[in-house]
């Protein structure tokens, strides 16, 4: 593949596990999922994983991962190039492993004495590639194996903490998000 090619698909591929983490922002709020509860004198999660943030974005990357099924011959053909659709263990896997991993970076920020919305270089802007990859393996091993390469995993490396933080910055411009990561 060249390289323009192999960004394109490695960015298609992860499309639904971006978009959740934006779409709870948007919808976040409401009941944390933790309730409010603490271990070891710090909130297990903390106020910014909620129910309603953490749904919205599993379902705006499932909605997300079927357009682009729908989509994907035209807008392949259009660029040239051959981009995949996403069997629905696929898109759970993505989707779901995105905000699973969002979730457990939270926990690990409270257990080593972060406050909500404090920064943790490396953990915020790959949180949930390192969760959703794994469980994408697990539920659709044979699409896995199939579309994500070595080449596509290394363009995924480098481009989702370079996206990661240009969509943040954005949405704190924008005013919906407190902090600029
Ligand atoms: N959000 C949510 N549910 C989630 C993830 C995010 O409701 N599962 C919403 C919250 O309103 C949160 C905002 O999106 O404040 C920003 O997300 P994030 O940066 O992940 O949370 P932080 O507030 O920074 O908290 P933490 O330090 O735990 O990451
Ligand atoms: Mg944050």
């Amino acid at each position: 593949m060249a390289i323009l090619e192999t960004i394109l698909v490695a960015f298609w591929l992860m499309l639904p596990a971006y978009v959740p983490n934006n779409a709870a922002v948007l919808a976040g709020g409401g009941r944390p999922i933790d309730g409010g509860a603490e271990w070891g004198g710090k909130r297990v999660l903390g106020d910014g994983k909620t129910w309603r943030g953490t749904a919205a974005g599993i379902l705006a990357g499932l909605a997300l991962a079927g357009l682009l099924t729908m989509i994907g011959d035209d807008v392949g053909s259009a660029l040239g190039l051959t981009l995949p659709g996403f069997p629905p263990l696929a898109a759970l896997g993505l989707a779901g492993g995105a905000m699973l991993g969002d979730i457990l970076a939270s926990f690990l920020k409270r257990r080593t004495g972060r406050n909500r919305g404090a920064m943790f270089p490396g953990v915020d802007q790959l949180d949930f590639v390192v969760v959703s990859l794994p469980l994408v393996a697990l539920l659709a091993t044979e699409w896995f194996f199939e579309w994500f390469t070595l080449e596509v995993l290394v363009v995924i490396v480098v481009l989702t903490p370079i996206l990661h933080v240009l969509t943040n910055v954005i949405a704190y411009k924008l005013g919906l998000k407190n902090e600029p990561w």
